[in-house]
């Protein structure tokens, strides 16, 4: 029986995750939480589960935007236990979630690209399962993302003689608060307005987590962590106007932010949807770590 997703069921839906997502087994109720009802397109008819005599076997995902021009949709995340597969259980979530889509107006939908709120950049190339089953339904590859990774200590990162030196020449680095937030709003929406939704999210968390340099009042550039993915070393994301760059504020901002996750007890740090290897490889070592191809399907 196909029904829409309670707040009841996270924890069955966390055990359903892990269970199927062999190389994502780091699944807990508050990231599943964060993932479904964390987002504001949450909708509970896109959000569903197959069960099965009690038991929760298959959980579907799905948001939209609806935009004057290429409406979007996205599966976030998509499962069916190993035990019930190969059944068509897949196939009939999805369809009914791309039926809903289309319904709204909905043009085409990826997968699991769903910035701000997403898991992954894409699907982990590895699952083998996953990637026929998208060809199958009518999904093309369309390309690839990576992720870096960087393993961290919190005495890692001596970067306060830096800030002081920059102080000298006119340069703030410090922690964002709450009194910054209209000025970082605007700098962003004019200069990174795609990184909005996910440096919102830092101004929930305690402490902010959010670094910012500012000159001559105006704030020029971003760190974040925990602005997604909250609790598992969600680096990112990142960003500094090209008139500054050059003067070590990206390393410092970066490290900064390595080092409060690295403080929180985690040993790594990820380091998504980049960008930029040579830079972070430069600051914090971090490596190629993960790749993610891309799919997409027109509705329409
Ligand atoms: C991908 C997944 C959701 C498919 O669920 P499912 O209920 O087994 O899917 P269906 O029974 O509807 O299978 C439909 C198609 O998927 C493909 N598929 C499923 N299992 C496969 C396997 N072991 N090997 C190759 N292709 C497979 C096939 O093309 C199949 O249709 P076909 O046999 O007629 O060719 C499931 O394997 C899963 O949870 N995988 C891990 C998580 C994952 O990859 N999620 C992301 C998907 S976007």
């Amino acid at each position: 029986m196909i029904r829409e997703l309670n707040k009841s069921d996270i924890p069955s839906v966390t055990r359903l995750l892990n269970d199927s997502m062999e190389y994502d087994k780091i699944f807990f109720d508050g990231l599943v939480n964060e993932k479904i009802f964390g987002d504001e397109r949450y909708d509970s008819q896109s959000t569903l589960v197959e069960e099965q005599n009690g038991k929760i076997i298959g959980f579907i995902d799905g948001v939209y935007e609806k935009r004057e021009k290429g409406s979007q949709g996205w599966i976030k995340l998509l499962a069916v236990h190993p035990e019930h597969r190969q059944k068509g259980v897949g196939s009939v979530l999805l369809k009914k979630v791309e039926a809903y889509l289309i319904k709204f107006g909905i043009e085409y939908v990826t997968i699991m690209d769903s910035a701000p709120n997403y898991y992954m950049p894409g699907l982990y190339f590895r699952y083998t399962e996953g990637n026929c089953f998208l060809l199958k339904n009518g999904y093309e590859k369309t390309g690839e993302n990576i992720n870096l990774i960087a393993d961290i200590r919190p005495g890692q990162f001596n970067v306060d003689s830096d800030i002081k030196r920059l102080n000298k020449d006119g340069v703030i680095i410090k922690r964002a608060d709450i009194n910054d937030k209209e000025a970082v709003v605007k700098f962003l929406g004019q200069a990174f307005p795609s990184w909005l939704g996910e440096v919102n999210e830092t101004f929930k968390n305690n402490p902010i987590s959010l670094y910012i340099s500012i000159i001559d009042d105006k704030v020029v550039g971003f760190s974040a962590y925990d602005g997604n993915n909250r609790g598992i070393g969600w680096f990112g994301p990142m960003g500094v106007l090209p008139v500054t760059r050059g003067k070590g504020i990206g390393a410092i901002l970066c490290e900064l932010c390595l080092r409060d996750i690295a403080l929180q007890g985690h040993k790594q740090s990820i380091i998504p949807w980049v960008g930029p290897v040579r830079f972070y490889s430069k600051v914090c070592n971090s490596r190629i770590d993960r790749l993610f191809w891309t799919y997409r399907k027109n509705l329409k």
